[in-house]
């Protein structure tokens, strides 16, 4: 279906990444469109001083953005607190429908936290709904495992708590063509950090 690059959002992408968010939102709700209030939170969450967000565009044509996902300062009890030093706060990972099932999610999710170590973070957590199968399914072969914490969202839907360490990526990459060399490196951030001034990730 054609080639992705993935990159760094900027605040020009935010209407483009929005309307990711809203016809994949809508497709997983089975059509059913979001409101204005959870636009506006989707909006406030990007413009957060704190937030960063990564894109893919179709790589024919820059701009045409087909995935997003956003990180931001992991905040203590459940972002009622201060912030927790090191942890990275993971949402908002959509791909536009038409484009499901080609690994856009993965790498997207791969890019939010190759950023996420970039910027010092050496943990990540994210919550997700306890029937999103396949969002589970993405995470978890992202490293990512349940924490065991659940709770409602504020619609009454169980969502699950899930987390992992940010760890050397090119020891964990190798480990995942070879599984028999040893995990002992994934607390250890060493990798090359791309520079803040390059954009493509
Ligand atoms: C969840 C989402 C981001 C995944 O994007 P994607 O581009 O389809 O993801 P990928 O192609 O990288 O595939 C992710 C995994 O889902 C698996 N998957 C595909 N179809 C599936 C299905 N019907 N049930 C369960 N898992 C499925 C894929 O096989 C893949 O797992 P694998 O790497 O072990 O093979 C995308 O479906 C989406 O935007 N959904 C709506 C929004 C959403 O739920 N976001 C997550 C919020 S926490």
């Amino acid at each position: 279906m054609g080639e992705v690059v993935l990159r760094r959002g900027l605040p020009g992408d935010f209407d483009a990444a929005v309307a990711v968010w809203r016809v994949a939102s809508a497709a997983r709700r089975d059509g059913r469109p979001s409101s204005p209030e959870q636009e506006a939170r989707v909006r406030a969450s990007l413009r957060k001083p704190d937030a960063f967000f990564v894109v893919a565009d179709r790589h024919a044509d820059a701009g045409v953005v087909v995935s997003m996902a956003v990180g931001m300062q992991g905040l203590a009890h459940d972002g009622a607190g201060p912030p927790s030093v090191g942890l990275c706060f993971i949402s908002m990972v959509f791909v536009a429908p038409d484009r499901w099932d080609e690994g856009i999610g993965g790498r997207t999710v791969d890019a939010v936290l190759a950023e996420a170590r970039s910027r010092g973070y050496d943990r990540a957590q994210l919550w997700t709904h306890a029937d999103n199968r396949r969002a589970q399914r993405l995470y978890v072969g992202r490293g990512f495992r349940r924490s065991g914490r659940e709770k409602d969202d504020d619609h009454g839907d169980l969502i699950v708590h899930y987390e992992r360490r940010l760890g050397n990526e090119r020891a964990e990459e190798a480990m995942r063509h070879d599984p028999s060399r040893s995990p002992s490196s994934c607390s250890v951030n060493s990798s090359p950090l791309p520079p803040h001034d390059q954009n493509e990730i």
